[in-house]
């Protein structure tokens, strides 16, 4: 015999020697649910080690972080007024813009900032848009991402990341940043969002599920990777700096394919679903937790993912997993 592979893998010199991927710390972001009050720190059942944190428990947190090098962070605003029109979703006195203000009055540029935006947290009804005649409105849900895309770069966000699928809303946010001389707040898109079952334990974290119906006619349909493409080139058009899968996954053909298609970073979106799911076999005891993340982590990193969202993020870095 001449080929013999095991010999690359004698031993863990050589074999971290050849390996093709590697993981840093700087790739990943870690997200975090704000609710209004004081002295909240709860807990989500479906999401075991996540909480819901007031704003005053979120400074201890991420400082707390901030030793270990956690310092990109993913805001999601919950709890907050809702109605018919998401008006909440802009209000500039509302917890993530509050968040904001504060976590750069105590952190300044310790910290990177990004936003999710979208009204599903801030509807009666729980829809990523204006909902008229069971129909989510795609042109007038435009105008309420993009204020609500101001509202939080005017508080001081980094980057925001839309992730409602509207059409045209990258370039509706673009055109609204820039207006404002906000040329340098960034755009992370959530280009690659299917509809399907892995974000139940984060709705019921944001209190988010659409009371009627689905988002089934917004997010795309897992059975279609070239559409998935198609979404991804337009939102690079309209001036995304950054495109993401997700979940992720289920999802690894379309990391590979968007890393083929793109130019820019490609991120992917770990979500609950997929999160719960490891947490509940490790402590049901049928996995070994540590091994089963990093396996993913690499998976995606492999697959072609620079970028990873990810609630493990804490775990990883402060327990030392890379
Ligand atoms: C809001 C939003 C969702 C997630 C991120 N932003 C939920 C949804 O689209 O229903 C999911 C994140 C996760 O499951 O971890 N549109
Ligand atoms: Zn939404």
């Amino acid at each position: 015999m001449i080929q013999r592979p095991r010999r690359l893998r004698k031993n863990q010199l050589i074999r971290d020697m050849v390996a093709e991927t590697k993981l840093s710390a700087d790739m990943f972001i870690y997200p975090y649910f704000i609710v209004p009050g004081k002295g909240v720190k709860h807990p989500i059942p479906s999401m075991p080690g996540i909480h819901h944190f007031s704003i005053d428990e979120l400074l201890k947190d991420v400082e707390r972080g901030l030793k270990y090098g956690v310092n990109r962070l993913l805001l999601f605003g919950v709890g907050e007024e809702k109605s018919e029109h998401a008006q909440g979703a802009y209000d500039p006195h509302s917890v993530v813009p509050e968040a904001l203000r504060q976590l750069r009055h105590s952190f300044g540029d310790e910290l990177y900032l990004i936003t999710d935006v979208c009204v599903c947290a801030y509807t009666t009804h729980g829809h990523c848009g204006i909902l008229e005649d069971d129909y989510v409105q795609n042109d007038p849900t435009l105008d309420v991402l993009a204020k609500m895309a101001l509202t939080h770069a005017r508080a001081g966000a980094d980057m925001v990341a839309p992730s409602d699928m509207m059409d045209g809303r990258v370039g509706a946010i673009r055109r609204a940043l820039d207006q404002e001389g906000l040329v340098n707040t960034a755009i992370m898109s959530y280009a690659v969002k299917f509809a399907g079952a892995y974000y139940g334990p984060f709705r019921e974290a944001a209190d988010s599920a659409p009371g009627k119906g689905d988002r089934k006619s917004y997010q795309l349909d897992f059975r279609n990777a070239r559409e998935a493409l198609r979404e991804a080139a337009l939102d690079e058009e309209e001036g995304a700096d950054i495109l993401m899968v997700k979940p992720a996954l289920a999802y690894l053909d379309l990391i590979a394919s968007l890393r083929n298609a793109t130019h820019l970073p490609v991120a992917c979106y770990n979500v609950s679903g997929e999160y719960s799911m490891v947490k509940a076999a490790a402590m049901n005891g049928w996995a070994d937790e540590r091994a089963m993340v990093m396996e993913n982590m690499y998976a995606f990193a492999r697959a072609g993912a620079g970028i990873i969202i990810s609630y493990h993020t804490r775990d990883i870095v402060e327990k030392n997993w890379l």
